[in-house]
């Protein structure tokens, strides 16, 4: 391990916003029956300081560019980041303490253990900030998949929120499918976010259903931090020029979820090679 890593990881273990679980903890019980560790329905208690406000999670965030920057404009809320990588946490952990931004924490755990450390309704919204699309994996390991929806049922609010910003198109086409499927409502959607920037007045490929009326190509209503806050990945796909889409639904149902069958619902082979050398470009 590098030098750098090494002293990164080093300084982790000094930030209180950082909550580093071993993989013992969790699984001392095994794979099937996840211990919950302690912090489990006492966050705002054990790791916000009492400062009662909704909880927001990235899953999967990186250096933390959604939960820093979310916890600076609402300070009434209180903000988690989730990611297995130590080095990239280290980031979103050393400016938050730096700014002393007191309403944001850090999980650094696989995110499939997540239910192992949120108890029902403590959680009121999602963010799946670029995501990896698991393209040629099993669909389980996607995080809008329905086991995924499964295990964010068990702590997010009924009236609670997921919100999707990828360059994967496929990974885009894959949720609205398994929206489909499973009844959800979609809020808001866009297979192309900025390209109103080009000052075209409507925003083609953008639908926003918040309004009764269902308007068309209105896109004033999305959350103005969709626009305005910008990701690590995302600033680098956008300098390539792909396309960013976003996706907001209310993932709370009753019964079982269920996948999108191929190709009925959702036609893996064909998004593949939609995605295909664009994306494996992208991450290289
Ligand atoms: C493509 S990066 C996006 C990072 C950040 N959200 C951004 O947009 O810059 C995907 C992130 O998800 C994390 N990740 C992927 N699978 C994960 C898992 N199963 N559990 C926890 N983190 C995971 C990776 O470590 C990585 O930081």
């Amino acid at each position: 391990m590098g030098h750098d890593k090494l002293r990164k990881f080093a300084e982790n273990e000094t930030f209180s916003c950082l909550l580093q679980p071993t993989a013992e903890q969790v699984l001392s019980k095994g794979y099937a029956n996840l211990t919950d560790h302690p912090v489990k329905g006492n966050w705002i208690g054990q790791m916000f300081g009492g400062h009662e406000g909704d909880i927001i999670l990235e899953l999967g965030c990186g250096k933390g560019e959604y939960t820093l920057e979310l916890a600076r404009r609402n300070p009434d809320k209180n903000y988690i980041g989730v990611d297995i990588k130590g080095a990239r946490l280290w980031r979103g952990a050393k400016t938050a303490t730096q700014e002393g931004l007191r309403n944001v924490a850090f999980l650094r755990t696989r995110i499939e253990f997540i239910t192992a450390f949120f108890g029902p309704e403590e959680v009121s919204e999602i963010w799946l900030t670029f995501s990896d699309p698991q393209l040629r994996a099993s669909e389980n390991k996607r995080l809008s998949s329905a086991m995924f929806l499964e295990r964010y049922r068990s702590f997010l609010r009924r009236d609670g929120v997921i919100h999707l910003k990828t360059d994967s198109r496929f990974l885009h086409e894959y949720t609205m499918a398994v929206a489909r499927v499973n009844s959800l409502p979609i809020l808001a959607c866009t297979t192309d976010l900025y390209s109103d920037v080009l000052g075209l007045g409507t925003t083609a490929g953008v639908t926003s259903l918040r309004g009764s009326t269902l308007p068309q190509d209105q896109t004033s209503d999305l959350p103005t931090e969709v626009r305005e806050v910008k990701t690590f990945y995302e600033t680098m796909f956008l300098e390539m020029g792909l396309p960013i889409t976003y996706m907001e639904f209310k993932p709370f149902k009753e019964g079982p979820y269920v996948n999108p069958r191929d190709p009925e619902d959702f036609d893996t082979k064909h998004w593949r090679e939609v995605e295909g050398t664009r994306r494996s470009f992208g991450h290289k």
